[in-house]
């Protein structure tokens, strides 16, 4: 588990001091991924830095399973830090070693024997599933298979939590969902606390079980991603949520975008809707997913602009929750 409380990040000094992180609070407990999603220079990295000890907080604490890391001694926090592995972004193996050798890093920094090193990496690049690439060179490894020696690396030394920086980032989707995979059966079987740090709302929705949105170094909403997702009045609920095309509505038809705790909402709720309504409402996209363990579902659907005063009360009904209003503008522009 990690505690993060109050931690600012100040650069510089005098007129040149800039507040890079400002009061940041969040935990994750250990077999949980929290993803921290924001726009470029909202201060995620820098976060990952103040995480892993690489940069000292200006103030706040960072706690890993009950220890507080950000006043220990250099001596101490190199043994501390061992408990959280960190993942970058594709460049961070070694040109000039092998898989084998890339993930045997960290343990001859730690003088372990060879012998012990050995069978350390083999369990690893098993666990990884690069058994069959030990003796390759980065160069001749995918971009995901690269990913995956730099996740191996970071549990070489059996952290309790694992922290990624863009790790899945310039992927393409098939990698990164093998990828994000890799993540929740590690969260899983290694009971890892998980800092997922990325730009990309597609993967978040794929392998969080919680997300923040960090935005001017500060934490402007959190929460659990079923949460989130169901929350209409969310804004980055609204940014997780998949996007239905609303091209194929007929013009003068409101959209309206929907969401829905899937178990609790009769499965035929649009025929309902259309007879209650005695109009026909089109289906312009929906999509269910399984969010730790909840089914969340979301749902576009045109109605004709004068049954829609009605519509509120019939969602109410079965169990649906709207945006406060439909875009019929939107629609208008799309023709
Ligand atoms: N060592 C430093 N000295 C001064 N300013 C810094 C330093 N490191 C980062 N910053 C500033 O902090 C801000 C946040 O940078 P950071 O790299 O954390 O953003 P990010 O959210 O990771 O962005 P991206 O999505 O582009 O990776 C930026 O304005 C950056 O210029
Ligand atoms: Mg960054």
């Amino acid at each position: 588990m990690i505690e993060v409380s109050n931690v600012t990040k100040a650069f510089g000094r005098g007129k040149h001091r800039a507040v890079v992180l400002d009061g940041i609070d969040f935990t994750v407990r250990a077999g949980e991924i929290f993803a921290v999603v924001g726009p470029s220079g909202a201060g995620k990295s820098t976060l990952a830095q103040c995480i892993n000890l690489l940069e000292r907080p200006t103030s706040g604490s960072v706690i890993v399973n009950g220890e507080e890391l950000t006043h220990l001694s250099d001596r101490k926090l190199r043994v501390a830090r061992r408990r959280i592995g960190t993942v970058f972004q594709a460049s961070s193996v070694l040109q000039r070693r092998t898989a084998a050798e890339n993930i045997a890093l960290p343990l001859e920094y730690l003088g372990v024997t060879s012998a012990e090193v050995k069978r350390r990496v083999g369990e690893l690049l098993d666990r990884v599933g690069l058994s069959d690439r030990a003796g390759h060179y980065p160069f001749q490894l995918s971009g995901g298979q690269r990913q995956r020696v730099g996740i191996a690396r970071a549990l070489a030394l059996r952290p309790s939590v694992l922290l990624s920086d863009e790790a899945t980032s310039g992927l393409d989707p098939q990698t990164t969902s093998s990828m994000v995979a890799l993540l929740r059966e590690l969260r899983d079987d290694l009971d890892l606390a998980i800092v997922f740090i990325t730009h990309e709302m597609d993967t978040v929705l794929q392998v969080a079980d919680s997300a923040a949105r960090l935005e001017h170094g500060r934490i402007t909403e959190s929460g659990r991603l079923a949460d989130l997702l169901i929350d209409q009045s969310s804004a980055l609920g609204a940014e997780l949520r998949p996007r239905h095309r609303d091209a194929a509505a007929q013009a003068g038809d409101d959209v309206w975008n929907l969401t829905y705790d899937s178990p609790n909402v009769p499965a035929d709720w649009i025929t309902r809707i259309s007879a209650d309504l005695g109009v026909p409402v089109a289906l312009l996209g929906a999509a269910v997913q399984l969010v730790d363990g909840v089914s969340v579902g979301s749902a576009t659907i045109g109605v004709p602009a004068h049954a829609s005063a009605t519509l509120p009360d019939l969602l109410t009904r079965y169990g649906l929750s709207a945006g406060t209003s439909p875009s019929t503008r939107e629609l208008a522009a799309v023709g």
